[in-house]
């Protein structure tokens, strides 16, 4: 099929942006530096970046490469692209479609505290570098079920009215005017932060590795913060290669987008660890993190409080991106596989996720003792998507493309019909997908669950 048909990216850079945007959100800002916290620090950061490498990159290309050959959602593109009677490959996209929804209903509500905390900034309510107070202002919110549900349903708002306007005009449009910014306030806050009294302390957390401190659960982890922070293993890149122009050289975006989310996070980190040191936060807080840290590192420089408002309303703006990617899963399945047509396939999902979304919002209050494994609803929708649906969606991908799809296909789609001169590339990426791949995050994800 060709690009002219249906809804998609309208120039290159657009696809970047897009692609970038939904790479870039509450993962680095929010979920990198709290996991690189919690897991010991330099350690966790060097699996993270193999993780990228040898997997998510790899990972990346090919799924975005099938979503641009069949030119369908994540459920469709693998009935067009497997051979006819192997029907259960189609399986790889509704499981994206469930981890959308999982991880939607948890992503929306930490969208949501940051919301709120754009407002406090402004009100002057966050303006302390006491890790006591700045706990007890965090603890206040996610403890009040009805505020917690008020953010969160104000996210679905935002983000529901801008899917609706589609992929050219919904998404591109307004993820390529917010990125920019978003990168030169990351570089405003690593300033302050870096020459704060005790920076250095943060810096060495954060760059000299403690191998004793990598274990199986460590890993996986690692691996599944790759694959959510690249937006992989679920069809969501799929979705969007299927909006990709025609001429677009796959490899090199995706390698782009991996590069430019990875700087997105190490200038996070270096925003944050050193003024968790030089304040004597615990770098360990989880969730937490991010909304104590930031705010003490503004309330240290001069306009504070201006830089702190823009800090968290770009960072909503970060969540907007992602969240658009995360809609367009089920938006687009159940728009061109049902006819629900572009309206009501948001609002369903929208809805949908109000519903999901319940249970992880009231995880500090009324859903706390609701445990599954030890975990409360938010945990473990985040748990399970990220660490099981995630990588299982990855290990298969992989297996299709590298034993049933097969290299001409592969170096046809990711050459452009011959117009690329990527062969060798090509090879390389074909056997990481082949072999190394689905063999690295099959062990990790065994031995990670406990199950070997
Ligand atoms: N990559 C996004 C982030 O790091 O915030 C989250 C995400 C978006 C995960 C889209 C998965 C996805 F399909």
């Amino acid at each position: 099929m060709n690009q002219s048909s249906r809804d998609g990216f309208t120039s290159s850079f657009g696809v970047l942006v897009a692609t970038l945007g939904s790479a870039v959100g509450l993962g680095n800002i929010w979920k990198f530096p709290s996991l690189t916290g919690a897991n010991g620090g330099a350690g966790f950061l060097l699996v993270y970046l193999l993780a990228t490498l040898l997997v998510g990159l790899p990972v990346m290309i090919v799924e975005t490469m099938l979503g641009r050959a069949a030119r369908a959602n994540a459920v469709s593109a693998f009935e067009r692209v497997a051979p006819r009677r192997q029907w259960w490959w189609k399986s790889i996209g509704w499981m994206g479609f469930a981890a959308a929804l999982l991880i939607l209903a948890f992503y929306s509500e930490v969208a949501g505290w940051v919301y709120a905390y754009v407002f406090k900034a402004m009100a002057g309510q966050i303006a302390t570098t006491d890790p006591q107070i700045a706990g007890a202002v965090f603890a206040e919110l996610v403890a009040n079920p009805l505020s917690a549900l008020f953010w969160q349903w104000v996210v679905l708002a935002v983000t529901g009215s801008i899917i609706m306007f589609g992929v050219a005009k919904g998404i591109e449009a307004v993820t390529r005017k917010l990125m920019p910014l978003l990168f030169i306030l990351l570089l405003v806050l690593c300033a302050r932060s870096l020459t704060l009294p005790g920076a250095s302390a943060g810096l060495q957390f954060l760059f000299s590795p403690d191998l004793a401190k990598i274990t199986p659960a460590v890993l996986l982890t690692a691996l599944g913060l790759a694959f959510f922070k690249l937006s992989i293993g679920m069809g969501c890149m799929l979705t969007y290669g299927s909006y990709f122009r025609d001429n677009q050289n796959i490899p090199v975006t995706a390698t782009r987008v991996m590069f430019a989310d990875l700087s997105v996070s190490l200038l996070a980190g270096i925003a944050i660890f050193p003024a968790v040191f030089a304040f004597g936060f615990e770098p360990a807080a989880g969730p937490s993190l991010v909304f104590m840290t930031i705010p003490a590192v503004f309330t240290a420089m001069p306009g504070g409080t201006l830089f702190m408002t823009l800090f968290f309303i770009l960072t909503a703006i970060a969540s907007v991106g992602a969240m658009l990617s995360l809609l367009e899963v089920p938006v687009a399945i159940l728009s061109e596989r049902y006819g629900l047509g572009r309206k009501r396939a948001s609002l369903t999902t929208i809805g949908v996720v109000a519903v999901l979304g319940v249970p992880a919002a009231l995880s500090a209050s009324l859903t706390s003792e609701a445990k599954v494994f030890a975990m409360n609803p938010f945990d473990l929708f985040d748990f399970l998507s990220s660490n099981v649906l995630l990588p299982l969606g990855g290990i298969l991908i992989c297996l299709f493309v590298g034993w049933v799809y097969g290299l001409p296909e592969m170096a046809r789609q990711l050459s452009n019909d011959g117009a690329l001169r990527n062969r060798r590339l090509v090879s390389v990426v074909f056997f990481l997908v082949r072999f190394v791949a689905p063999l690295s995050i099959a062990a990790v994800l065994l031995h990670g669950l406990k199950l070997f």
